[in-house]
């Protein structure tokens, strides 16, 4: 089922324009301001979906006249572009910007500007407004493509900027970007969501699900293959709710068709909307790794139904042996919410036992984290915070052993692996298709390329390996 894209609000091309203009003054500010080329901090915190945000605010800041440290101590610009999922990530942004005040007394010229989920909510940007004076520039999701005027009014009049109104998202194209990686692209297919699960912020501070059209999506991914691009990665909160005038699994198969030696892969999946045809089409299509992240949350039905998921335990492990029938050493990954709000101890049991049974390459594990705003942070909670704990480590303690006996059944298999990074000991670390992290002696020139490997027989999760050179 899938939300038909009503609200596709793309920001016209004059307005792209009149952000380059902006650009090119800020540039004019510039260099009338500093005699060396000045510098920026950027930094992303939260989904993929933040980073691909990211790569175009630095593609902006570049094209403006900034080069990049990886550093605030040395930084003439600060941008923090923000995660609200849950209260940790937000703490940990409160606790860095805070550490800025005594920076920026040192460094009084810099500019210090906050963007992202967080600064969408009303609550946070009122408390920057009033305790953190010395941030300059605060902006939400919505006008992202604007940081070039932002910066140059903050620049020209001294006085800060809020700019975080409420929107239903917009869509925009033709942004600068400045890829972090040489190797991994994220290309974002939709943003925004409409699922409302009742424990998160996203749809509050993303807006309304919206698609790319497939003919920009296919050019931004045959220029990166171009590029040299292994890992095209495409990125949407419910990517199968696409709806750019194809459904996902045909714009997928779009893809599959770009000549070149690339891996696809793409997430997140919500379990409600994926659909044979998707597992069909993964299975058809040769590019597209052989990776699902399908998100479970709960192994008990009561707790999907209070958390607003549409799917039955029942119907998410039927999808999983579907998916692995189809693709068999198919890898699937997923994430789960421990101390939901009334979640009981016979209720978690469920989780543990849909965990053994579905037997996850990895596991993103949280405890549930109230967030203003949604359904479930008006829900009673009464499980004390330790008892939560002690869940959330007995569900660790069960992944970790089903991690183990897969590593170990790894052990023997050749596999392709695109390599990330060469360091100390002539260590290599890659990524499996399975998106399993491996370890092996390589050369300096291998990050970005895909090697041949043999796993070797190993008593950790953690894959080692040797480069596979008997038959070549
Ligand atoms: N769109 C994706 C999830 C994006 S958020 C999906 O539907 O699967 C990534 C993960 O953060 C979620 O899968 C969930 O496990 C976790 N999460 C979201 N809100 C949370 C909250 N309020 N407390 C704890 N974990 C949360
Ligand atoms: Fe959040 Fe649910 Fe949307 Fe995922 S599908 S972003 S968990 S509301
Ligand atoms: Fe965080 Fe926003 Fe992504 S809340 S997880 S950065 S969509």
């Amino acid at each position: 089922m899938s939300v038909q894209n009503t609200n596709k609000n793309i920001v016209p091309p004059s307005e792209i324009e009149r952000q380059r203009e902006y650009t090119e003054l800020v540039r004019t500010v510039l260099s009338s301001r500093f005699a060396d080329v000045p510098k920026a901090f950027v930094h992303t915190y939260g989904c993929q979906g933040n980073v691909a945000d990211g790569e175009r605010l630095k593609g902006m800041l570049r094209d403006m006249g900034f080069a990049f440290t990886d550093s605030p101590d040395n930084a003439d610009f600060v941008l923090y572009n923000t995660c609200a999922i849950r209260e940790h990530a937000e703490d940990r942004v409160f606790g860095n910007v805070g550490k800025l005040k005594n920076i920026k007394s040192a460094r009084r010229h810099m500019k210090i500007a906050l963007c992202g989920c967080m600064t969408q909510q009303e609550r946070v940007a009122e408390l920057i407004r009033t305790s953190y004076p010395f941030v300059d520039i605060v902006f939400g999701t919505h006008v992202t493509h604007r940081l070039p005027e932002f910066v140059y009014r903050s620049y020209g009049t001294g006085k800060r900027v809020f700019e975080t109104g409420e929107s239903g998202g917009v869509i925009a194209e033709g942004v600068p970007l400045s890829r972090d990686s040489g190797f991994r692209a994220w290309v974002p297919v939709m943003y925004g969501c409409d699922n409302f699960c009742s424990y998160c912020v996203v749809p509050y501070v993303r807006g309304r699900e919206r698609s790319r059209e497939p003919g920009v999506i296919l050019n931004e991914i045959r220029q990166a293959v171009g590029e040299g691009y292994k890992e095209i990665n495409l990125l949407g909160q419910n990517v199968n709710s696409y709806n750019g005038g194809m459904n996902f699994p045909a714009l997928l198969r779009e893809i599959n068709s770009i000549d070149g030696d690339f891996t696809i892969r793409f997430m997140t999946s919500h379990p409600k909307d994926c659909t044979r045809e998707l597992l069909d089409t993964m299975a058809d299509c040769e590019k597209a790794a052989k990776h699902l992240h399908l998100p479970v949350q709960s192994g008990n039905n009561r707790v999907l139904g209070e958390m607003n998921r549409r799917y039955t335990r029942e119907q998410y492990l039927e999808l999983v042996s579907y998916a692995r029938e189809k693709m068999p050493g198919l890898s699937i990954t997923s994430d789960i919410i421990v101390g939901f709000p009334g979640e009981t101890d016979t209720e978690f049991r469920d989780t543990l036992s849909l965990v053994e049974a579905a037997r996850f390459t990895s596991l993103f594990m949280f405890i549930f984290s109230p967030r203003e705003g949604t359904a479930a942070a008006k829900m009673p909670d009464e499980t004390p915070h330790a008892e939560k704990v002690a869940r959330f480590q007995e569900l660790e303690r069960v992944q970790h052993e089903i991690a183990l006996e897969l590593a170990a059944g790894m052990a023997g298999k050749r596999l392709r692996v695109l390599c990330d990074s060469f360091g100390d000991g002539d260590i290599v670390t890659a990524k499996t298709e399975g998106n399993m992290a491996v370890r092996f002696k390589g050369t300096p020139d291998m990050p970005g390329t895909f090697q041949e490997v043999v796993i070797e027989p190993g008593d950790s999760w953690k894959l080692t390996a040797a480069l596979d050179g008997c038959d070549k």
